[in-house]
This record gives structure tokens, sequence and C-alpha cells, in this order.
């Protein structure tokens, strides 16, 4: 049973909020109703008081005395504030934190788990402005329930018909049941690649982009865990409420694991740490008069290799990433074995458009009980959903 807040923002959709409502009491929660001005010309607020038996808010400096500062007490109690129907004008406001009514007021107040059920019009959905809002959204951790194909209001075939009331309340209940699982649980991972330098322009490095790892991090703190991620050098934004410790080097990246180490519960090592660096790098630029340079390489230091002899070693999760050219599955055992892991994501990096660079992957993911999960081609994000879930099943195995 948790405490949700249901924002009403003014679709069409909005008549199907009633029985959303009484799918989420059927399940023991608490519901208080939020609407937008606009929703309350196509519902009174006098229905969703009757199913919720609360006062519904609508203004922020409503008539009650009480109301004037409810946000901020309300923001403190609520579980999870769950907006549905969403309109593309509400998603807009939060994406761009404009606080102009309670419900969007509320959204920058809370700090609990936020859920999103669109439901618009087909057009309006699929514009580059909204699909750029909800990116921004997922960006800030809110969860979207993406809107189903259908038939809609407007009388239109398309995208943008509210979600099913049952999957908006999975989806509640999952959120919530994996909120309680990473409540003050803290989560380590590595990023991207290292640049090892040769001179002080020049150095050597992967192909590795930094996503897969950077949407490791936005699940986990999506999941409610405190994230700290260790990343190398990517193009890509810091995500959202992580702490994000930038470095350059395998020797750096290895400096930053073992600074964190102990305060953390789960290691994911999904940096694409380089194998080899030069020997000796050069303090001033190699000029090409000076010919061909002949660089010996040494390994870098294996940051795996030394949290794995480390004295809390066992009281770890420790995730490793394989990248593989052929035999996915042999060589993903092999080393599942050979590190002592508890689990290895395994990705084969010989095709084209999955793995390193690219949005999505395909990866094999074993535990150390013996669990196997092949993702097929996915999303570099529902490859990291797919990760959590077998963190989460393996950690239940411990237990
Ligand atoms: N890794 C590490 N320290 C290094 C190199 C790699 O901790 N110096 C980690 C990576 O972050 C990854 C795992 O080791 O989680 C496996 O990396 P991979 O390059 O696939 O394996 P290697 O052990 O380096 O073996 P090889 O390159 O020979 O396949």
């Amino acid at each position: 049973m948790a405490k949700i807040v249901l924002g009403v923002s003014s679709s069409i959709a909005i008549y199907k909020a009633c029985d959303l409502i009484r799918a989420l009491q059927k399940r023991n929660h608490e519901v208080q109703v939020v609407m937008t001005s606009k929703a309350t010309q196509f519902i009174s607020p006098h229905l969703f008081q009757a199913l919720t038996a609360k006062p519904v808010l609508v203004n922020l400096f409503g008539e009650r005395e009480a109301e004037r500062l409810e946000h901020i007490n309300l923001a403190r109690q609520t579980e999870l504030l769950l907006i549905a129907p969403a309109t593309a004008n509400i998603i807009a406001k939060m994406a761009t934190g404009i606080a102009d009514d309670f419900l969007s007021t509320f959204y920058l107040a809370v700090e609990c788990p936020v859920i999103v059920a669109p439901a618009m019009n087909e057009a309006m959905y699929l514009h580059p402005r909204t699909q750029a809002n909800l990116a921004e959204l997922y960006r800030q951790g809110v969860v979207i329930c993406e809107p189903e194909k259908g038939y809609l209001a407007c009388g239109e075939e398309g995208w943008g018909r509210l979600a099913e009331i049952e999957t908006i309340v999975d989806l509640a209940q999952k959120v919530l049941a994996s909120r309680e699982k990473w409540k003050n649980k803290k989560i380590l991972i590595t990023a991207g690649p290292t640049r090892e330098p040769i001179d002080p322009v020049r150095f050597i490095s992967n192909r590795s982009s930094g996503k897969m790892g950077y949407e490791l991090a936005q699940e986990g703190r999506r999941r409610g865990a405190e994230v700290i991620l260790i990343s190398g050098p990517t193009s890509l934004p810091s995500p959202y409420k992580v702490k994000v410790i930038r470095v350059e080097t395998a020797n750096e990246m290895k400096r930053e694991v073992e600074k964190y180490f102990d305060e953390v519960e789960v290691i994911i090592m999904a940096a694409a740490v380089a194998d080899f660096r030069p020997a000796e790098v050069m303090n001033s630029k190699w000029k090409k008069t000076q010919g061909v340079p002949e660089i010996k390489f040494v390994l870098t230091e294996d940051i795996l290799g030394y949290l794995m002899v480390h004295p809390l070693r066992q009281e770890k999760i420790i995730v490793g990433f394989a990248a593989e050219t052929e035999n996915l599955e042999a060589e993903a055992k092999k080393k599942l074995k050979e590190k002592g892991l508890d689990l290895i994501v395994a990705n084969n990096i010989s095709c084209p458009g999955i793995g390193f660079e690219a949005d999505f992957n395909d990866v094999l993911i074993l535990d150390r009980y013996g669990q196997q999960i092949h993702s097929g081609i996915k999303s570099k994000r529902e490859i990291s959903q797919l990760i959590f879930e077998a963190i989460e099943a393996y950690r239940e195995k411990l237990t």
C-alpha cells in the first residue's frame, strides 16, 4: 500500500482516470487526485473527490489555508506521482520546469518516483517537440508508460491512446517494488572508454561511446538506488541525480573505483577499459620530423582483478562486461569463472549496428548459478532494464 498522487490533465482520456483510481484502490493504494484547471472543464473535481474521499487539489493558492503549502507537505508524504492522462502541455511544462499550477509545481517538489502516461492525438504525440520533451523527462528520471496504437478520441486511428489501465497499474506496482529493493542502496557503474596518452596531443582509446553505462546509471537511479558513475571521456550529458566522476585513463578509473568500493553494494563494470597503454608518456609533442615513433605498450591495471581479491569482495555483487567477436557464450562463461564475477554481460561486437557506439545491443547475461538471458536485439535502454532484472533475481538467490 502506497500513497499515490494521481495527476490528471485535460486529455479526452480523462474519463479513464475514474477506472484508474478504482484499480489503484483495489491494490490498497491511497489515492490523492491533483487536476490541472483545464481538466476541471472536462470533469468536475467533485467526482474524483467522491471516489477518493479527499479534496482534489487544483490551484497553488487555493481558497483553503492548508492548500497554500500543500504541495510541499504532500510532496514529502507521496510515494508515487502518477500523471495519467498526461497531455502534451503538462509533459512540456514538466520537461522545462514551468511551475504555474499545482500539478506542475508539485512535480518539481517531489523526490518520489514519477510515472507519466501520455494520451493525445497521434500527430501531437509523434511531434518532435513532444518526443524531445519525453526524452528529457526520461533523463530526469521519469518512467514513461508508453501510449498504445488504436482508436483515438479525436476519431482517428494511431499512436497516442492512453495505455490500458492494467498496464499503468502493473507499471506502478513494478516501480514501487523496485524502489523497495534499491532503497538506501549504492551502485557504482563504470562507463565509456579510457584514453591512454602517448604525448600531450595523442592517445590510444577504443570505440566505446559510454551509452550502455549511462543507460545503466539512469536505470539504477530510476529504480531508486544512489548511483556513482565513473566515466571515461564521452560526449554524453551527465544523467540527472547521478554522481558523475570523469576520468581519462585506466589508472584514474581504478583509483576512483577503489575510493568508492567500500560504500557500494553493486559494481557494474561497463567501461571498455584499455588493456594496453604506452609504457612511457612523452612530455612534449612528438614531431613528424622525428620520424615514426616506436611505442612500447604495457598492460594497464586490471580493475576487476583488483576488486576480486579485495577483503570486502564477498559483500559485493560484481557485474563484468565482455566484448567478444566470436564464441560469445563460451568466452562469457570462461570470463565469468576466471574473473570470479557474480554476473557477466557479454556482447557481440562483430555485428554492425549493435554494440560499440550503437543505440542497440544484443547481449547474453549469465550469472554464477547458471541463469542465462539472451536479450535479442534491443535498445540499450531496454537492455539496461534486463540487466537490472538479472541483478535483482541474482540478489534474491543470495538471500
Ligand atoms: N576490465 C578491467 N580492467 C581492465 C580491462 C578490463 O576491469 N584493465 C574489465 C572491463 O570493464 C570489463 C571486463 O574487464 O567489465 C572484461 O573486459 P574485456 O576487454 O572483455 O576482457 P579482458 O579480460 O580484457 O579480455 P580480452 O580483452 O582478452 O577479451
